[in-house]
């Protein structure tokens, strides 16, 4: 029989280690990422460089730097399978970031609409790591020459901007980029904010963040107040009844129930009872990732060794793509 060797896709992507790992992190796109890892050739990236653009804690960070990779694995990220790594264990990601910082635009970054939010948001610190971030990210992804990045909603701009100094870069040089796409999963959920459905669950916004490794009795009183409407009925509404479809997508997600299964599950059920099934269910998806987690974290030496394992295997990528392009733009070759 002949045999086919079909190139596969790359893909990459990241997190930022700001804060604890959320619910919302965990469904809308590690649980797509277990997905991807046999079809696709993929790139899971801590992106602590990018966690800095605001102050950070450094005992903070460098804790949960380690524990997001340890996180990323208990989730079912398979380290043998995906290269996974911490962002500045690469320095190609910080000299790219700079040849690209040359080819894009001061006023393409003045567009970027999470810069114009997170200045808002830090206005007493609103620096150039903040305005150029796009520009890391965009080095993030062309160094690795990644066919697909699955990214939010939130990230769609960001991505059409590294696709523009790609396409900017193999025009003035010929081509040296794979120009990447943006891969917003249809089966990702997009969970919100349980105190404010109207927002994203945000790890900014604790009382309405379900993290990761929170223990069962504080999902459980996570999802008692999380907030609904004044009616009855366990219906699917976005516009009108944002809290409770925001939970109905929830409990759909930690249960592989469809909408109308769940409806018909709770139908004539009030609030009371339908709240604490979906904390339930949150409880018993999570339970398994927090104790492996747990479990992970205590191994040091293993960590150690799935992240200087991604680091070489990462930089031995970059490289081939960094000097392709410090030949082109006519740096000396050391
Ligand atoms: N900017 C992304 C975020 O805040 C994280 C990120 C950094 C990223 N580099 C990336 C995502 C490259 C995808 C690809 O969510």
């Amino acid at each position: 029989m002949e045999e086919k060797i079909i190139k596969k896709k790359r893909i990459f992507s990241g997190i930022q280690p700001s804060g604890e790992l959320t619910l919302g992190s965990y469904m809308g796109a590690i649980k797509n990422w277990v997905a991807l890892q046999d079809e696709y050739e993929c790139l899971y990236c801590i992106v602590d460089m990018h966690a800095i653009t605001v102050r950070q804690d450094p005992a903070l960070l460098r804790r949960r730097s380690v524990a997001q990779l340890a996180q990323y694995i208990a989730c079912g990220l398979d380290p043998q399978k995906n290269i996974m790594f911490i962002q500045s264990h690469v320095p190609q990601h910080a000299e790219l970031g700079w040849v690209l910082g040359c080819y894009t635009q001061f006023g393409e970054l003045s567009r970027m609409t999470q810069f114009k939010a997170k200045s808002q948001q830090h206005a007493d610190n609103i620096t150039s790591g903040l305005f150029t971030y796009p520009v890391l990210m965009a080095a993030d992804i062309l160094l690795y020459q990644a066919d697909l990045v699955p990214v939010g909603e939130d990230q769609r701009q960001h991505v059409e901007l590294c696709r523009d100094i790609a396409q900017r870069f193999n025009g003035v040089y010929s081509d040296t980029f794979t120009v990447p796409e943006s891969f917003i999963p249809k089966m990702g959920a997009r969970v919100m904010s349980l105190g404010n459905p109207e927002n994203k669950m945000s790890k900014s916004d604790p009382d309405g963040c379900v993290f990761l490794m929170d223990k069962p009795e504080d999902i459980m009183r996570k999802f008692k107040r999380a907030v609904t409407d004044c009616e009855m009925a366990v219906k699917y509404d976005k516009v009108n009844k944002a809290g409770i479809s925001n939970l109905l997508t929830i409990y759909c997600a930690a249960t592989g129930k469809t909408l109308e299964e769940a409806e018909a599950e709770f139908e004539g059920q009030g609030y009371g009872v339908f709240k604490p099934a979906v904390g339930e269910a949150v409880v018993e998806l999570m339970r398994p990732i927090r104790e492996e987690s747990e479990r992970i974290m205590k191994d040091k030496a293993y960590l150690e060794s799935v992240y200087k394992e991604g680091a070489a295997h990462a930089q031995y990528l970059a490289n081939k793509t960094l000097s392709k392009v410090y030949r082109k733009i006519g740096f000396v070759a050391r």
